[in-house]
């Protein structure tokens, strides 16, 4: 309780903002003079390449931040990036930046933790992603595997994660893709109410992803999937380096027992509700056997069975019932919504599986 009182005594904006402006200080002596000279000739523009190299101290930090140290890092010193402007000639600038920014990051977490910022109470520590197209399940111990600032608790957490190829528009683009994130209490009789959690990588919140905002789930002994089938997709080149942390949001013990999610019917009609917490997936992952389309249409619509004429298994054929980035005017959004006459004919799905498909086609219904 004495944390509140000093919460209230100094107000973490104002707290916060100190603590921002000692990371800015840092900055200034560490990475902001290396980047805005020698990457200036192309990085002082955003937001595609990233404005990190901007004259501009603020707007370079927060490109910085964005990228992440690791990825501006390994860049500076690739021969193969820029040369002559990238390779090993950088290596004592970056290394001596490195050491200045390094020691601020961590001065910066534990400001920001004093701060009484309950934000950071709750943390993992951050941990190497390794991810490759293999499925790797990260998991954490909260009694020891702790960011700075979180009061140790007997949970366990673990996610999923691989490196997955996706189409965007003509482009293809790289990211890793989590499924499966579980929790349990380590301690019998105990209870912890959870939420939502947010993933963090190099330091940095990924506010993209969405899908785990809001689970609001009782967690005991017995290990619960706070998100069974779900793939929540973060677009962002996989790097060697990058380290990922989890942030969970109302993380306590409680004495309520857990209530699994109940299946909330959208409304009747073209009405098409707020796309919450679905994940992206693209075209193959939802045709694919565990994906919302596989598991409930293609028995009908295939290439061999193909109802109204309608082969979902194909992607150019699929789009044909589409109107990309209008999921409320997709004839398969408006029958999956249909309550008279849905898709599939035994009944409307549960609106997390609606939502992923409306999220597919309003993310410009990326094929792969
Ligand atoms: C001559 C132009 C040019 C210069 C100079 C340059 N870059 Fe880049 N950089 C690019 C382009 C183009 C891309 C995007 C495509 C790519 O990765 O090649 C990029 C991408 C990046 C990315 C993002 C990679 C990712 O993982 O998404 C980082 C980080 C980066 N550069 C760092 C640097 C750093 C640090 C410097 C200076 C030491 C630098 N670059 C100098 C042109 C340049
Ligand atoms: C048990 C078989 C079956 C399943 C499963 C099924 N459908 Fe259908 N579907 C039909 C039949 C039969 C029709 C034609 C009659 C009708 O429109 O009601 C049809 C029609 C449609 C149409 C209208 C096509 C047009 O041109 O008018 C759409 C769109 C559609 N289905 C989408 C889906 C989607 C999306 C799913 C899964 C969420 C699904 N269907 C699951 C049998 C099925």
């Amino acid at each position: 309780m004495a944390k509140k009182s000093m919460l209230l005594a100094t107000p973490s904006l104002v707290q916060g903002s100190v603590c921002e402006a000692q990371l800015l200080q840092a900055y200034s002596a560490s990475f902001f003079p290396v980047v805005s000279n020698k990457c200036k000739a192309c990085h002082v523009v955003g937001p595609g390449l990233g404005a990190f190299a901007s004259p501009d101290i603020n707007t370079s930090l927060a490109s910085f931040r964005e990228l992440g140290a690791a990825r501006i890092k390994a860049n500076a010193v690739n021969p193969n990036h820029k040369p002559p402007y990238t390779g090993s000639q950088n290596q004592p600038d970056i290394d001596a930046a490195d050491a200045v920014w390094t020691a601020a990051s961590s001065t910066y977490l534990t400001c920001l933790a004093n701060s009484g910022d309950s934000e950071l109470q709750m943390k993992t520590a951050e941990k190497a992603m390794e991810a490759t197209a293999a499925v790797k399940i990260l998991s954490w111990d909260l009694n020891s595997e702790t960011a700075v600032g979180t009061q140790p608790q007997p949970v366990r957490f673990s996610i999923e994660v691989k490196v997955a190829s996706v189409k965007v528009g003509t482009e293809m683009m790289s990211g890793y893709v989590f499924t499966n994130p579980k929790i349990s209490v380590s301690q019998s009789g105990r209870k912890f109410a959870i939420d939502g959690f947010s993933i963090w990588v190099n330091g940095q919140l990924q506010e993209e992803i969405t899908t785990y905002k809001n689970l609001k789930r009782v967690a005991n002994i017995d290990e619960i999937n706070l998100m069974p089938d779900t793939n929540t997709l973060l677009m962002r080149t996989p790097m060697t380096e990058d380290k990922i942390a989890i942030e969970f949001a109302g993380l306590q013990e409680t004495n309520e027992n857990d209530k699994p999610p109940e299946v909330i019917a959208p409304p009747a009609g073209g009405a098409t509700p707020p796309i919450n917490n679905a994940p992206l997936q693209t075209f193959r992952q939802l045709v694919a056997a565990t994906g919302v389309i596989g598991k409930n249409c293609i028995a009908c619509h295939n290439g061999t069975r193909t109802e109204a004429g309608l082969n979902l298994t194909n992607y150019t054929a699929a789009k044909g019932a589409v109107v990309v980035n209008k999921s409320a005017d997709s004839l398969i959004v408006k029958r999956m919504l249909n309550s008279g006459n849905p898709m599939p004919p035994s009944g409307r799905l549960p609106s997390l599986d609606v939502d992923t498909v409306r999220k597919w086609i309003d993310s410009g219904a990326p094929e792969l």
